[in-house]
């Protein structure tokens, strides 16, 4: 898939529009119009906005505040918890690369967290690479630190499968369809807590919050700060390429479509590039990326492929498409124990 950028102007000179996206209301009695809504946001910009999903504004500003107060540690003491194999843990600026094809000098300049689904060490399921224990800071440092993020991680979760409802009847399947236990049963979710640290990003330099890129999974939902950044591509074919700004909006979770939902709806639900604009400005999000159990067999879906529409990708586990796609965009964790030696 074509996933990089060829635009060279700076917003400077190439100021960008906001882009009006659709809203979806997980409160509205008529799903048959959440549907229709979401539909059409899966077929223009493969972005919409999720609004009274159940999360509290309280409790989104407390794991705001949580994930600030994080950041703030100094440098020694988040590298306590640097990220491991099993992507727990913190990830520096510049750990993570979007698009090696234009950030050709650097990284992201992003600092981040990772959280995912909690499996014990003598549990079997943690052999598998995307299960195992997470890392958090200490509770004496960051008190009530790790209960906030577990609160936000369950919570979560079930906004997640309300959309993947709505997904599976845009695409006539049945309504439970992504409830199985191989698909959001027992999930692959992480949840990002990401800090940009007020670097201005200039395109034709390569420089980047976060470089352009499609998610992997299923479906992304994204908190925001009031800070803009965030930018979509709708063509991503097109030359040159145009991006549009995300207006924060407060309450709400961004969604966006990942590459896995691209596979299995055949293409006909596209994942969005986008990217992470600095502009001086610090700015803190918090990204949960949703994708079905290790051992889902990520292939076209009955609903979208017949006889003249054949599915256009092969068939692939979730583990061996996460695997790869991470290990395509972060950096060798062997580059920190040299730095560490
Ligand atoms: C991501 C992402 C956007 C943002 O983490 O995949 O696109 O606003 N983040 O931080
Ligand atoms: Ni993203």
């Amino acid at each position: 898939m074509g996933k990089q950028s060829n635009e060279t102007q700076s917003p400077v000179s190439n100021p960008t529009k906001f882009s009006i996206l659709n809203l979806i209301d997980l409160s509205n009695p008529n799903i048959n119009q959440s549907v229709h809504l979401l539909k059409q946001a899966c077929l223009d910009s493969g972005f919409f906005y999720v609004i009274n999903h159940g999360i509290t504004e309280e409790f989104m500003d407390e794991v705001f505040a949580q994930s600030k107060r994080f950041f703030s540690l100094p440098l020694n003491e988040k590298m306590k918890i640097l990220r491991n194999e099993k992507h727990r843990g913190y990830t520096p600026v510049l750990d993570e690369t979007l698009d090696p094809e234009h950030q050709i000098h650097v990284g992201d300049y992003k600092e981040g967290f990772y959280i995912g689904v909690e499996v014990d060490e003598d549990d079997p399921e943690s052999s598998k690479p995307f299960y195992g224990t997470n890392k958090w800071p200490a509770p004496d440092v960051l008190p009530g630190w790790r209960e906030t993020m577990e609160k936000f991680h369950r919570e979560a979760l079930e906004v997640g499968k309300a959309v993947g409802k709505i997904i599976a009847l845009a695409l006539d399947l049945d309504v439970d369809f992504f409830e199985k236990p191989e698909m959001l049963g027992e999930p692959i979710a992480t949840l990002r807590l990401l800090h940009y640290g007020g670097q201005i990003s200039d395109p034709s330099e390569g420089l980047f919050g976060a470089g352009a890129h499609t998610d992997f999974g299923l479906i992304t939902l994204l908190a925001t700060d009031d800070i803009a950044g965030l930018q979509i591509c709708k063509d991503r074919d097109a030359k040159p390429q145009k991006w549009e700004d995300v207006s924060p909006l407060k309450g709400a979770f961004v969604v966006n479509l990942g590459d896995m939902l691209e596979r299995w709806s055949n293409g006909v639900f596209k994942s969005t590039l986008h990217r992470v604009l600095g502009n001086g400005q610090e700015r803190y999000s918090i990204a949960y990326f949703l994708e079905p159990s290790h051992d889902c067999l990520v292939e076209c879906l009955p609903t979208c492929k017949s006889e003249t529409n054949p599915p256009k990708f092969p068939p692939i586990l979730c583990r061996d498409y996460l695997s790869q796609r991470y290990n395509d965009t972060h950096a060798d964790l062997s580059i920190y124990k040299k730095q560490q030696s």
